[in-house]
């Protein structure tokens, strides 16, 4: 499929984090601007992490590009299999001997070409390798254009839970090409607009109507607007992520429906819903418990569950779940303090709190 007519201007963002700062680029043809990735890589060494589905399709590309942009460097590419199941401790190892055959040290840069799994593997990767070497994300899906690649998370999952193994680590460059999202499964388009709608969620209730009436031209992937609002998303990431770098506060209000999510994930086995669908589900879930509370209007749960259905997202809890489980698994939350249940609610939509101290009856119920 291919992206409708579109304009050619590139839109450029900044991630200010006091003294340090890194560009968001977001436009068509990207891949092929050999002296932008030029300007963002450091060092000698260039290692290219993608996997066996996006590589084929623009591997060669990026690399041609990068040979074109820098001199006298030495370029090396990692693939790994396809999958959230390969964001591990093992597939990172798999980084570190690529790098070590490379003879790479602190002069080397990770690029990572990919959705949110490679992109959260290679940042991972980027921030352990002789403690800290450049990591630059060249996002693919569109949820790793809106969220994962901006704002430093890097993570692999283990068996107990999601993104257990992490570390703060930005990316000294974002660059979006969104001529990539032309062959993106549509389920996958489609489960990047839960994180899309999750920003009109937690803060922004003009946008949230912006959704509302916009929907059917993202679907069709029209170029301008999907261009608009994957900048629009950068942006308030951009905001909240330069108050808050590592989650001490406000940045916790971006894992609206994400402990739902995440235990869903996990009780699946990271293999049934994607990783945005189950936070669509999630997200329901945590605005009919905002509403059981008496924190939020039931109607404006009715409205969220709504909008992510013309996205054409799950919005009901998969069938066969063990609501018991997925308590506990909510318990290992990172978000969570000493044992106690700690959620992202809402006031309804475009108003998020942090939650502490909530009643398992009461999540029970909602997940029942
Ligand atoms: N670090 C963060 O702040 C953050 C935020 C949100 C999500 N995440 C993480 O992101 C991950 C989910 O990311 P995702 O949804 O991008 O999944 P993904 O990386 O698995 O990509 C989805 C699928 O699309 C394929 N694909 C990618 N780009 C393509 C393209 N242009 N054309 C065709 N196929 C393409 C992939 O190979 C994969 O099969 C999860 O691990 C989640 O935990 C991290």
């Amino acid at each position: 499929m291919t992206l409708s007519p579109h304009s050619s201007s590139t839109i450029e963002l900044t991630v200010e984090l006091g003294a340090r700062r890194y560009p968001i680029a977001i436009g068509h043809g990207l891949l092929d601007d050999g002296a932008r990735l030029a300007s963002a890589i450091d060092g000698r060494h260039v290692l290219i992490v993608s996997n066996d589905v996006v590589a084929p399709l623009y591997l060669d590309r990026l690399t041609a590009a990068i040979r074109r942009g820098c001199e006298n460097v030495h370029i090396s590419q990692w693939i790994l299999a396809d999958g959230e199941a390969h964001k591990t401790l093992a597939s990172a190892a798999r980084v570190f001997d690529a790098l070590a055959a490379m003879k790479a040290n602190r002069d080397a840069t990770i690029l990572a070409l990919g959705g949110g799994v490679i992109g959260d593997l290679s940042g991972f990767a980027a921030a352990c390798w002789m403690r800290g070497i450049a990591c630059v994300q060249v996002p693919t899906t569109l949820l790793a254009m809106v969220d994962s690649s901006v704002g430093g998370k890097t993570a692999v999952d283990l068996p107990q839970g999601k993104n257990l193994v992490g570390a703060f680590h930005q990316p000294r460059a974002v660059i979006a090409d969104i001529g990539t999202l032309a062959t993106l499964p549509a389920r996958e388009l489609r489960a990047g607009f839960a994180e899309v709608v999750k920003y009109g969620a937690l803060g922004d209730a003009d946008f949230f109507a912006y959704l509302e009436r916009n929907v059917d031209a993202l679907l069709a992937r029209d170029a301008d607007v999907l261009a608009a609002t994957i900048a629009h998303c950068c942006r308030q990431k951009a905001g909240i992520v330069a108050r808050d770098e590592t989650e001490q506060g406000e940045r916790a209000l971006l894992n609206f429906g994400h402990t739902f999510g995440h235990a869903i994930e996990t009780a699946m086995g990271y293999d049934g819903l994607r990783h945005g669908e189950a936070v669509a589900v999630g997200m329901v879930l945590a605005a009919r418990l905002s509403a059981n509370l008496g924190r939020a209007p039931a109607v404006d749960a009715q409205r969220l569950s709504a909008l992510l259905d013309r996205f054409g997202l799950p919005t009901a809890m998969p069938p066969g779940l063990d609501p018991d489980q997925l308590i506990d698994l909510m318990r290992l939350d990172k978000k969570n303090l000493s044992g106690t249940l700690r959620l992202i609610l809402w006031r309804g939509i475009g108003q998020a709190d942090i939650v502490p101290g909530i009643d398992a009856r009461a999540i029970r119920a909602v997940l029942a």
